[in-house]
């Protein structure tokens, strides 16, 4: 069983943020890593459509043996995790905003969070938000356009830009002094909202904790794989193979796979 791969999703190239996390933190574990381009963005469907996305996701990832599921998506997780982790008998890995660092450290007590619409109105997000964001101010910002951006491989576009200094506006009016990336796809946007931002604002996501938690749980199940040789890892993409190949300077091999 420990040799059997971890298995990754996103609705598309985004959760590879993930995957190279967990890469780095566990290089002798086997990977498959699912892109559900075709049908990205997610942030802007209904909790049953996640749902069942999630669910097909599994499903495909499953059937290729993975031993752990990593939901390297928060609309996904926020949306889907409990009901996944009702239906099947893996252990799930989910990923939210962390919203917790970023409200226990500001000094400003404005805090600015770039999310989907998915992930915002979700209940998991608010009872989060509610725990830990007390006296604190949030500017939550859906990042409507962002993800198709990405997925189209306008990463560096004047668009995307664009696009982030109107999402930035009320965040730096709120004097914020620390912003959440609430999407898998966002870790891509760090070099841009490093020159739009003011140094003093903090940029957290949550990539390393999602590695840190796979190989908490893989360990107390010992699922750790004892194979220490080179690692079989694989990516699928149902949209653009060559937008991954991007994100992932074509250091590992992809797959174009109709799902
Ligand atoms: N990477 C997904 C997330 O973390 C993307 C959202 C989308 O497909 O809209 O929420």
């Amino acid at each position: 069983m420990s040799n059997k791969p971890i298995g990754i999703f996103d609705s598309g190239v985004g959760g590879t943020s993930i995957f190279k996390e967990v890469h780095a933190l566990l290089p002798f574990e086997n990977i498959i890593y699912l892109a559900d381009s075709k049908n990205a963005p997610y942030g802007n469907k209904s909790k049953e459509v996640i749902k069942n996305l999630s669910v097909k996701n599994t499903d495909f990832l499953l059937n290729k043996g993975c031993k752990i599921i990593v939901v390297a998506c928060n609309t996904a997780t926020t949306n889907a995790i409990s009901y996944l982790r009702e239906s099947y008998n893996v252990p799930f890995i989910g990923i939210e905003p962390a919203i917790k660092p970023a409200a226990l450290n500001t000094k400003t007590k404005a805090v600015g969070i770039l999310a989907t619409k998915g992930t915002l109105s979700s209940q998991l997000f608010h009872k989060t938000s509610d725990l830990y964001a007390h006296g604190i101010k949030v500017v939550e910002q859906v990042g409507e356009g962002i993800v198709p951006l990405i997925e189209s491989g306008r990463l560096h576009s004047e668009e995307m830009r664009a696009l982030l200094k109107v999402y930035l506006k009320p965040m730096l009016k709120a004097n914020i002094d620390y912003l959440v990336l609430g999407c898998t796809h966002y870790p891509y946007l760090i070099p841009i909202l490093t020159c739009l931002l003011p140094k003093e604002v903090k940029i957290i996501d949550s990539g390393l904790a999602v590695a840190r938690q796979t190989k908490t749980i893989l360990s107390e199940r010992q699922l750790l794989n004892s194979e220490k040789k080179q690692p079989d890892i694989k990516l699928f993409s149902n949209g653009n193979v060559e937008v991954l190949n991007t994100l992932l300077k074509g250091k590992f091999e992809t797959s174009y796979l109709d799902f």
